[in-house]
């Protein structure tokens, strides 16, 4: 059990080690935003998404959130303990001194907003204006938790300003094409600026005393210098992906399954130099399998490789979208028991089984991995 007398505790620092209290999201009253600067880079040039905004049809919320509900069901069924956030208005605008747009998004991608490591829970500075108050979402549980364990500490990372100096102008275009995307993802040219330090906890990776964060279009370098300079008891590693038009969440790219073990992504292979850290640790990158699907389902931000966006219920166990057989397949040869989970209806609201999820605690502590740095 994850807590004395089930009094909450709050306690993680990697993604694979026995998962006992989870946040899972849900897919109430998800808006696609209207268009913003960092938005208008993300979305992909061929989306159906291009040029329309507002509440997502109902009939696929509730079908969403029914996939939701049966994932939270089954991990509760597992003996897991399993919070959901508490949607606020997101047809709401959001407004600041800097700027003002006219929806929010959803609160179906905890991962994407909260960042645990040991009895921390940090809210990600988030980089798109649309996303500035999903924070508010969560905000229930985490009241609850501080005030059941003495040890949980809140935190939050200042706010952004998101005025339009933080991004790039020159990705506001619909027509840039994906050879030049990926000519400018290599060379680290990315939507946002390093006006300020912007991150989303969906850049993260915990692997104990390391921190493994993909610099790209939602995390900037000073995003990762603020979680270096926040951390300052781990060793916090910018990684990048070439090969990626639309680095966005490290967790269709790169997924570490136990120790030792990492699948990344074959078309987003991490730069020789960067790859050290790992091998020279005795720790194997091996090519993830492909996708089972040729294309996202409709109105989906995120592209085919949600095959890998897995969640590791513990070092044997992982849970793979029912459709991804071959995932499944490879995972299951790599030793693994694998439970198959239906989610593909709910990717839309913003992704797989990790981005639904956040961890609040799992057994185990600090390790240290990489010893050799
Ligand atoms: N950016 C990730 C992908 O769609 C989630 O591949």
């Amino acid at each position: 059990m994850p807590t004395k007398e089930n009094k909450v505790v709050v306690n993680s620092w990697n993604e694979w080690d026995p998962l006992k209290h989870v946040i899972v999201g849900r897919a109430d009253n998800c808006h696609i935003p209207p268009p913003e600067p960092a938005l208008d880079g993300k979305v992909p040039e061929d989306s159906d998404m291009r040029g329309q905004w507002g509440k997502r049809p109902q009939e696929t919320i509730d079908k969403g959130n029914e996939l939701l509900d049966n994932f939270a069901t089954m991990l509760e069924g597992r003996g897991l303990r399993v919070d959901r956030p508490i949607p606020t208005d997101f047809s709401l605008p959001v407004t600041t001194p800097d700027f003002s747009t006219e929806s929010q998004f959803g609160c179906m991608p905890p991962r994407d907003v909260l960042l645990t490591v040991g009895s921390e829970i940090l809210e990600a500075t988030m980089s798109y204006r649309c996303r500035w108050f999903e924070y508010l979402s969560y905000r229930p549980l985490l009241k609850h938790y501080w005030e059941e364990d003495p040890n949980f500490r809140h935190e939050s990372a200042p706010k952004p300003r998101l005025t339009d100096a933080d991004y790039h102008s020159d990705y506001l275009s619909d027509k840039i094409g994906e050879q030049k995307r990926l000519e400018w993802t290599a060379r680290k040219f990315f939507v946002t600026t390093e006006e300020e330090p912007l991150f989303d906890a969906a850049d993260v990776l915990r692997f104990g005393k390391d921190l493994v964060v993909q610099h790209g279009f939602t995390t900037n370098l000073k995003g990762i210098e603020w979680l270096r300079r926040h951390f300052s008891d781990h060793r916090v590693h910018a990684v990048n992906f070439p090969g990626d038009p639309y680095p966005i969440h490290i967790d269709a790219t790169f997924t570490p399954i136990k120790p030792g073990l990492i699948l990344n992504n074959p078309k987003r292979p991490l730069p020789a130099e960067q790859r050290k850290l790992f091998t020279q640790n005795n720790w194997e990158i091996v090519d993830a399998a492909p996708p089972a699907h040729n294309s996202p389902p409709a109105l989906c931000y995120s592209s085919v490789w949600l095959s890998m966006n897995v969640l590791v219920l513990d070092p044997k166990t992982v849970c793979v979208e029912k459709s991804e057989v071959y995932q499944a397949e490879q995972l299951d040869k790599l030793g693994m028991e694998v439970i198959e989970v239906e989610l593909r209806d709910a990717y839309a609201f913003g992704g797989g089984l990790h981005c639904c999820t956040a961890d609040v605690y799992r057994e185990g502590k600090c390790e240290d991995y990489f010893s050799k740095q």
